[in-house]
């Protein structure tokens, strides 16, 4: 009982004395650390959360350069007094040390400079270099915390993120529903007959895409306000990698070389007509090519294509059966005296084309992805069998309820992605059947969201077929006199560009046919064919640039590290106090111990020194003061030692005789 009262009442002592002599003395400088420390964290607050943010977003009047650049300021300015207090304080203590406690007088001056500026430190540097580690570190923080703004400044950085805009901000047309029963009209009324066409601006799109597929009237726009955007993808990642953006109605296109089957009669020996001058070449559909003076050099036609069945292999490309029109051109191709000849047959059809797009700096880039041909859609008809002949008699009204069509599989309804095996889950959809090869020989029946079924009406299919089939069908014939470029078609004058200057080959006519096929899809996207209320498009991100902040941490390891060391200083330094406390003073910066005690500078004899009249030159003194500097070289021959405090009831004691 008694010796824990003794002990609570040494530890209460101790607190006290803790108290009053390191605690209390360092008060200021300990205030200071927890400024510094506030002002550190302070930075990397505010810096952490401009970090990655657009610039545009920091609301305060001040910039955030303008902030830090303050607060470093400050902080730079808090770790300074610290260290110099250390300093200061280090003074003392490098008289008072015990390892090497007899110093000349000057280091005192020396200390004294480096607590009030940079060029006092660097001096005293060497000096306290390899004897006082404590003194070392806090003038390394007075020259190096110069550089605590610059690099605070230095960790600011701009980058330009891309952040991208609310989904709307970017649309593409596509083509979901082509069936606008206004772009067709009913030509003559007779008892007997009944005529339809196609209306003049429809007409007029078709035409201009088989006359001048490159034209810009069939270049599909993007919507994009940024000029960079991209589309949601459908998730499921295609083999290159990429998703499908999306899908639409177009016309497809596929060739065949028919080259093979082409026989040449030779030209007879003893010719007497112009005609068997020069070999002739036939294409069993009965397409003639003869060369010589009005003989037929190029040939386009349209129609069956049993006589190639032999070539209509998977591998060929098999063509659909509800196809536009399957095209044969057949034409001369080289230079005059070689008997070269190209051939190829086309079809186009229409499909259901998904792609892959983006938007960068204002160019729209669309790369297919897939494409399927359409079928017929036998939606409402449950029949088993007949069905080729419900077809053929229901299709080809101008009201018909079959139209053709595919379903897209991936596809994307809002933020759900259905495909063929979970497609019928949708409550609202709609009945597809259809007929073809594929789902042979039921052709089952399947709900699908109506966003997925992409509808072509059959009616303006056939119409559309017989404008192709009529335009696509002509023969033309050259001479010498034109010019290799030329080629005369006369009523078909748009079928010329397939003599490509008399270069033609099968891959100058696939190009030809693909040009078609785009700008036909081109044409259905832009609205051919479209009721305004079905217009479809799909709804992308516009990605905008924007300068934002970006942090470099690593330049803010300076001042972190610069307060980790005062940190370790000062708690030294308070730590030696309560340890000292006995014999050593926190006397700081302050000068008055010099007055207090100025007999406790001892020389090497233990004396104290009268050092205005300290010798160190013969010359005799004339002047009642000397200058700084005579005292500062008289005070570099001085050696003293200041001498501790009572300890242990002795009057007076070095260290030396306290240390083993
Ligand atoms: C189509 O537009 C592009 C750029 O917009 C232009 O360079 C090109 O000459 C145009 N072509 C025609 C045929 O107008
Ligand atoms: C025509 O001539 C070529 C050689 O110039 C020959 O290979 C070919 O069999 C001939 N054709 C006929 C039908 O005589
Ligand atoms: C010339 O042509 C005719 C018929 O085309 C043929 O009967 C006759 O034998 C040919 N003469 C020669 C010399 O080849
Ligand atoms: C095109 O050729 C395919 C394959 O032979 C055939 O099924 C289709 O009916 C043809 N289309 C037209 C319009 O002739
Ligand atoms: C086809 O549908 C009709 C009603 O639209 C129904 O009466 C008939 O039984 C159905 N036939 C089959 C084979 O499902
Ligand atoms: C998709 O969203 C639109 C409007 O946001 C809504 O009218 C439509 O029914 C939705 N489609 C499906 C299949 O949920
Ligand atoms: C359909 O299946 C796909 C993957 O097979 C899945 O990602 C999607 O969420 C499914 N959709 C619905 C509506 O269940
Ligand atoms: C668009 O993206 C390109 C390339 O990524 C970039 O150079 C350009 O600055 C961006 N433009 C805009 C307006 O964001
Ligand atoms: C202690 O100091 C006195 C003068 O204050 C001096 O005379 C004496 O020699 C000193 N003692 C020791 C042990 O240095």
């Amino acid at each position: 009982m008694r010796i824990s009262t003794l002990k609570a009442k040494e530890i209460g002592q101790r607190l006290q004395d803790l108290y009053r002599f390191a605690l209390l003395p360092w008060g200021w400088e300990l205030l200071s650390w927890f400024c510094a420390l506030g002002l550190l964290t302070a930075i990397f607050t505010i810096i952490s959360r401009a970090n990655g943010k657009p610039q545009e977003d920091w609301s305060f009047p001040i910039t955030l350069n303008s902030l830090t650049a303050t607060l470093s300021t400050i902080y730079r300015a808090v770790l300074v007094a610290i260290a110099a207090q250390i300093i200061s304080q280090d003074k003392w203590i490098w008289f008072w040390k015990p390892s090497s406690p007899i110093r000349p007088l000057k280091h005192l001056q020396l200390f004294e400079d480096a607590s009030r500026g940079m060029w006092g430190a660097l001096t005293l540097m060497p000096v306290v270099a390899r004897h006082s580690p404590s003194s070392l570190i806090a003038t390394i923080i007075i020259i190096v915390s110069l550089a605590t703004g610059p690099f605070v400044q230095q960790s600011i950085k701009t980058e330009f993120r891309e952040s991208p805009l609310e989904l709307g901000t970017a649309s593409l047309p596509v083509a979901h529903l082509v069936n606008d029963p206004s772009s067709w009209f009913r030509t003559q009324f007779q008892p007997a007959v009944i005529w339809w066409d196609l209306e003049a601006t429809t007409r007029g799109s078709l035409f201009s895409t088989l006359t001048n597929p490159h034209s810009n009237d069939s270049t599909i726009l993007s919507s994009c306000i940024t000029g960079n955007c991209t589309f949601p993808s459908w998730g499921l990642a295609q083999p290159e990698g990429r998703g499908t953006t999306h899908s639409s109605l177009g016309v497809c296109s596929s060739c065949v070389d028919v080259g093979s089957l082409v026989t040449q009669k030779n030209a007879s020996t003893n010719a007497t007509s112009q005609e068997d001058t020069y070999p002739t070449f036939y294409l069993p559909n009965e397409m003639k090519l003869a060369r010589g003076y009005g003989g037929t050099w190029m040939a386009v036609g349209t129609g069956d294509l049993g006589w190639a069945s032999k070539l209509m292999t998977p591998e060929a490309g098999v063509f659909p059966r509800w196809s536009f029109a399957n095209v044969t051109v057949f034409t001369i191709a080289g230079d005059p005296d070689d008997n070269r000849y190209a051939a190829a047959t086309c079809s186009l059809y229409p499909c259901l084309q998904s792609y892959v797009a983006s938007v960068r700096d204002g160019r729209l880039s669309e790369s297919l992805v897939d494409s399927t041909p359409l079928y017929p859609d036998l939606g409402q008809y449950n029949d088993t069998t007949g069905l080729e002949t419900l077809i053929h008699k229901l299709y080809q009204m101008p009201y018909s309820d079959i139209p053709l069509a595919a379903i897209q599989s991936p596809c994307r309804v809002n933020d759900t992605i259905y495909t063929t095996s979970n497609m019928s889950k949708v409550v609202d959809g709609t009945n597809v059947r259809i007929y073809s090869p594929e789902h042979a020989p039921d052709y089952p029946s399947i709900t699908a969201p109506k966003e997925c079924v992409y509808r072509f009406h059959s009616f303006l299919f056939m119409l559309m077929q017989a404008v192709i089939q009529k335009n696509m069908d002509g023969s033309c014939t050259w001479d010498g006199q034109m010019g290799i470029s030329f080629i005369e078609c006369s009523d078909q004058w748009w079928l010329a560009p397939f003599w490509e200057q008399r270069q033609a080959s099968v891959g100058t006519i696939t190009d030809r046919f693909s040009a078609i096929a785009g700008a036909m899809t081109n044409q259905l996207r832009l609205g051919f064919g479209t009721r305004p209320e079905d217009k479809a498009q799909v709804l992308g991100t516009a990605i905008q640039t924007l300068p934002c902040t970006a942090i470099q941490w690593q330049w803010l390891l300076l001042p972190t590290v610069l307060l980790i060391l005062e940190t370790i200083v000062l708690f030294r330094m308070i730590s030696r106090s309560w340890r000292f406390r006995e014999e050593e003073m926190v006397w700081k910066s302050n000068i008055l111990p010099l007055l207090y005690y100025p007999d406790r500078f001892a020389g090497t004899d233990g004396q104290s020194i009268n050092y205005a009249t300290h010798q160190t030159d013969a010359s005799p003194m004339r002047r009642p003061f000397r200058t700084a500097s005579e005292m500062e070289k008289s005070a570099a021959h001085i050696q003293v030692e200041l001498r501790r405090g009572r300890r242990q009831g002795e009057d007076n004691i070095t260290l030396r005789d306290l240390l083993p």
